[in-house]
């Protein structure tokens, strides 16, 4: 089995050496526009092979789809990282023409992948994917969830000086400071949350999560790559292994949580077939209204893109 990844930079190069450590499939094929970019990091990468002990071949390439052939995964992460300054939706025309011609080389390749976009901005990238590859709807989905779960759950890990492994968490809507984080879905090892911190911290802890992209930027100069890389290929792990595991993916909504042709996070089973389903979760009139004012931010950026003609 073969799985790809678009984009050699910060973050495509740390999901392929997360995947290829995972040892889940035969080959990992790293590609970039940029010349010998991917084939020094795949070669760096796969003679990590005998110390890290996995067998999974890395194998890199400058823009040759051909290389790509058959792919059962594709991460897209191509495109321009945001920079100090920049709001996701910035880089809106820049990565929506990348977004675009990796799409239509991908699908040419792999009719039949399973395609995972990384490029911000996450939510609207994630439709001028679908837009472009003109697959089915569960084939083509975006992560931001799984990350900004996982920062919202490190957070509350550090503030209760427990495990983050024992944080179960919830958060959907869009990738960007619109993001609802649901303290009503958060769990310490099914303890609700709000019975082990009062509600200021609380509300601090959702709001940095909100923010969490941007302090990294702030700190780095440049986004970040090693939690961002590690979700990517938690979801290629749950799709290759046919692991049904329940994440928040960026989906393509057709009436569920009452919003319609619309890509945004929502809870979701990743197995053999990418998004096995969408779970509808209760949601409150507050919380649903959060959504949907999520949503309504999302919906402002995909009508910029429908009128700069890209697609
Ligand atoms: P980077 O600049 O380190 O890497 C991007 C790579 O894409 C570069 O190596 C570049 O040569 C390549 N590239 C550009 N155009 C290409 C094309 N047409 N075909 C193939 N490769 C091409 O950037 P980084 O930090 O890896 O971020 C990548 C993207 O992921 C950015 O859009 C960033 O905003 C986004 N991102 C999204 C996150 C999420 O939660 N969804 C989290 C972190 C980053
Ligand atoms: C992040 O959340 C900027 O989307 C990027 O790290």
């Amino acid at each position: 089995m073969k799985v790809t990844v678009v984009g050699a930079g910060n973050v495509g190069a740390t999901c392929a050496q997360i995947i290829a450590e995972k040892n889940i499939v035969q080959e990992v094929v790293l590609l970039d526009i940029k010349e010998g970019i991917a084939e020094g990091k795949a070669l760096d990468l796969w003679q990590t092979a005998p110390v890290n002990y996995y067998d999974s071949r890395v194998v890199g390439s400058t823009n040759d789809y051909s290389k790509t052939a058959d792919s059962e995964v594709v991460v897209i992460t191509s495109g321009v990282p945001r920079k100090p300054g920049m709001s996701r939706d910035d880089l809106i025309s820049i990565n929506a023409g990348i977004v675009k011609s990796v799409t239509e080389n991908v699908v040419k390749y792999s009719p039949n992948a399973k395609i995972i976009i990384v490029s911000n901005p996450l939510d609207v990238m994630t439709y001028a994917a679908f837009e472009t590859a003109k697959i089915p709807k569960n084939q083509i989905m975006g992560m931001a969830g799984i990350l900004d779960t996982a920062r919202y759950r490190a957070f509350l890990a550090e503030a209760l000086d427990v495990s983050p492994r024992d944080i179960s968490a919830l958060l959907m809507g869009g990738h960007g400071d619109t993001m609802v984080p649901l303290p009503r879905y958060t769990t310490v090892a099914g303890i609700p949350v709000t019975e082990l911190i009062d509600e200021d911290k609380l509300n601090a802890i959702v709001d940095r999560t909100k923010k969490g992209g941007g302090e990294l930027v702030n700190l780095m100069g440049t986004s970040a790559w090693y939690a961002p890389g590690s979700a990517a290929a938690q979801m290629v792990e749950a799709i290759v292994m046919n692991q049904k595991r329940v994440f928040p993916c960026c989906v393509r909504l057709e009436g569920e949580y009452g919003l319609n042709d619309m890509f945004v996070g929502a809870p979701v089973v990743l197995g053999k077939n990418g998004i096995e389903r969408i779970i509808e979760v209760d949601l409150n009139k507050d919380e649903k209204q959060l959504l949907h004012d999520s949503a309504n931010s999302v919906k402002g950026v995909m009508d910029v893109l429908d009128g700069m003609n890209i697609l």
